[in-house]
């Protein structure tokens, strides 16, 4: 924890950034275990296949998949959400298919953290006329004040209040993915607008 307080940027644009700790790593660790229980018990016999929306939900993925008993296989997809900063312009645009197909499979949606519901909203719509068997979601982290479009996860992490947080995979400008706990970003006030 003191690790991530004690963060201190080099650069002058950065300087005012901080990162205060949310939710420590010991108590993800654990959520993610519980949640990895309760998917395996709504799907007992089933092969699970988890498709992890790069690049934010990496390590919750690893983690996920390394606790959930039984067969699972994995794959990948990629979408960009046009923008860098902490808002997102809600057009959502794919960068990078799975590699295989759905159909038939029982389908996990492995995301960071479901926020305004845009990105989701997308995933779903190309995801359900592939015909998997079944589609679940998984989040991490969700942000329910800020949603706008109508989409909800089966398995949420840890419900968070409206504020951008970093780590555990989350970035600020693909910064900040390789904090091993959640936190809140405050950009300082000295930040200019690029
Ligand atoms: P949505 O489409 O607005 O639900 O946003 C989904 C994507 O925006 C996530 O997969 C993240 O990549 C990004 N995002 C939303 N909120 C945050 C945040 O607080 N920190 C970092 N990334 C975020
Ligand atoms: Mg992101």
């Amino acid at each position: 924890m003191a690790k991530n307080t004690r963060y201190q940027p080099k650069s002058k644009r950065r300087a005012e950034e901080s990162v205060r700790t949310l939710i420590p790593r010991g108590q993800i660790e654990r959520r993610i275990a519980e949640m990895a229980g309760e998917i395996r018990r709504d799907f007992p016999t089933e092969r699970l296949h988890l498709v992890s929306v790069l690049k934010g939900s990496v390590f919750f993925l690893s983690d996920l998949a390394r606790q959930i008993s039984g067969e699972v296989s994995l794959d990948f997809i990629s979408v960009s959400s046009y923008g860098a900063g902490t808002h997102s312009s809600g057009e959502v645009k794919l960068t990078r298919d799975l590699d295989s197909s759905i159909e038939g499979k029982t389908v996990i949606v492995v995301e960071d953290i479901l926020d305004t519901g845009m990105t989701l909203q997308y995933l779903l719509r190309v995801f359900e006329q592939r015909k998997p068997r079944r589609l679940r979601v998984a989040v991490l982290l969700d942000k329910p004040e800020r949603r706008i479009a109508k989409v909800r996860a089966d398995y949420v992490g840890f419900t968070i209040p409206n504020e951008f947080v970093v780590g555990f995979g989350l970035d600020y400008a693909e910064r900040y993915r390789n904090l091993a706990d959640v936190g809140v970003l405050t950009l300082g006030t000295k930040e200019r607008k690029s």
